[in-house]
């Protein structure tokens, strides 16, 4: 039972106006604060400023003799491949390396379907009456903008403990052959900070399929992004598609805009040979190149696995603390209440806030109201609509500490303010 439930009637409404006042005061300092999206703070950045003049005036050819100015180099050049070929549990022929955003990988892929359909594909995916997706919810935003973008239409999947439902994802799949792909973002997902289990990775590579051409789409995006140092493990996707019988099954994805930069990172996909030599084709029509300086400028800085993974302790030495006040916060002022839940994630960006049911648009609004920005309510769910309105994104990440705590500390009034408006409603007081 929540705390607000054991309260008689003129507690609550104590509370409720000592909360109101509190609020009052603090739309008083006229806060200007953003929480709202996943970025690398300014400390993070610099940790990569050295890749800003990591080549010189001589500097500009690739191992295979490529002059990394010029045109050309369509899948990447070498080394690049073999850097970030370990991040996807790939071989170096597997991947592609591409341009800043590895969304953009996602949109064009996505745009190839609905054009030309994809390589097991009989027809292109705008020919087809419906075209599906599966939606693991809460999710990340911009993969259910892609899919509303051109006209998919996206099944919320629910999220257990150790990833998407898979009897859930199982039953509709096996049953519709319109269900053309799934979305997972497979380690510290975005927003609920889950990495998938080998069960739940081995049934989506095994499951029996009514859809030929249905994909996953596996945007490892926080592959490497840990914030302790017993990382999660993921179960390597290539692989066990492979042995499940379904090697071509999988597009993963994954960029450096969150270990280089976000502006300037490296995006990279791996696939089996069939897939990769199926999108090199299309990406000949597309581009006579990709930025190959950018991608030499990448394997100078970092240099190995070795390297990155050192550069990924700095990352957490900067972004932990960040994750450690918020929880800090969440407990200390939430904890024992029964009015939220949070997650307490191993790496990535996100801690993903669970409130009463129809409270949590109220309050990022009540938020924004007094200067703090967070994600919008709803955005973490297809078409932005979360069917309990509970769901609420915190991106700790990019704001100063100092800045971070008067945020939250704003989040957990307006968490507690909301909840007894609520409450107070429910006994139409
Ligand atoms: C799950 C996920 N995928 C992809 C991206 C964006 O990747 P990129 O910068 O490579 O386009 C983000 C950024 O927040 C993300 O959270």
């Amino acid at each position: 039972m929540n705390e607000l439930k054991s309260m008689n009637d003129v507690t609550l409404q104590e509370y409720y106006t000592g909360l109101s006042h509190a609020y009052e005061n603090v739309q008083a300092q006229k806060l200007k604060l953003d929480m709202s999206r996943g970025k690398p703070c300014t400390d993070q950045l610099d940790l990569s400023v050295d890749l800003l003049d990591c080549l010189s005036k001589t500097d500009y050819k690739a191992t295979d003799g490529t002059d990394c100015r010029n045109y050309g180099g369509m899948d990447g050049i070498p080394e690049a491949k073999k850097l970030f070929s370990w991040m996807l549990e790939a071989k170096p022929e597997e991947v592609i390396i591409g341009g800043n955003s590895s969304l953009n990988m996602m949109h064009d892929l996505l745009s190839r379907a609905m054009l030309h359909g994809l390589p097991e594909s009989e027809f292109p995916w705008c020919k087809l009456p419906r075209v599906k997706f599966l939606c693991p919810s809460p999710g990340y935003d911009r993969h259910f903008a892609i899919c509303q973008h051109l006209g998919i239409e996206m099944i919320m999947i629910n999220y257990l403990d150790d990833g998407p439902d898979m009897d859930q994802v199982e039953k509709l799949v096996a049953a519709d052959s319109a269900i053309k792909g799934i979305w997972c973002v497979p380690k510290y997902s975005n927003p609920t900070g889950i990495t998938y289990s080998d069960a739940v990775v081995k049934r989506l590579a095994a499951m029996p399929t009514k859809a030929p051409d249905f994909y996953i789409f596996w945007d490892n995006a926080y592959v490497v992004h840990h914030l302790t140092n017993t990382p999660d493990q993921l179960l390597d996707i290539l692989k066990t598609c492979t042995t499940a019988g379904h090697p071509d099954r999988v597009f993963e994805f994954s960029s450096t805009s969150k270990i280089s930069f976000p502006g300037s990172g490296i995006a990279m996909l791996a696939s089996s040979a069939k897939n990769i030599s199926w999108l090199k084709k299309q990406l000949n029509i597309q581009t006579i190149g990709p930025d190959k300086l950018n991608q030499l400028r990448h394997v100078r800085f970092f240099k190995d696995q070795a390297g990155i993974e050192a550069h990924m302790i700095r990352h957490a030495a900067i972004i932990k603390p960040k994750f450690d006040l918020v929880l800090e916060i969440l407990e200390s002022e939430l904890g024992g209440k029964n009015i939220a839940s949070w997650s307490n994630p191993q790496g990535g960006y996100f801690i993903n806030l669970d409130t009463l049911p129809g409270c949590a648009q109220k309050i990022v609004a009540k938020a924004a109201a007094a200067g703090v920005m967070l994600t919008p309510a709803g955005a973490t769910y297809p078409y932005g609509k979360d069917p309990k309105d509970k769901n609420i994104r915190l991106s700790p990440t990019f704001p100063p500490l100092s800045e971070l705590k008067q945020a939250m500390e704003l989040v957990v009034l307006c968490v507690k303010l909301v909840s007894a408006e609520q409450e107070l409603a429910n006994r139409g007081l």
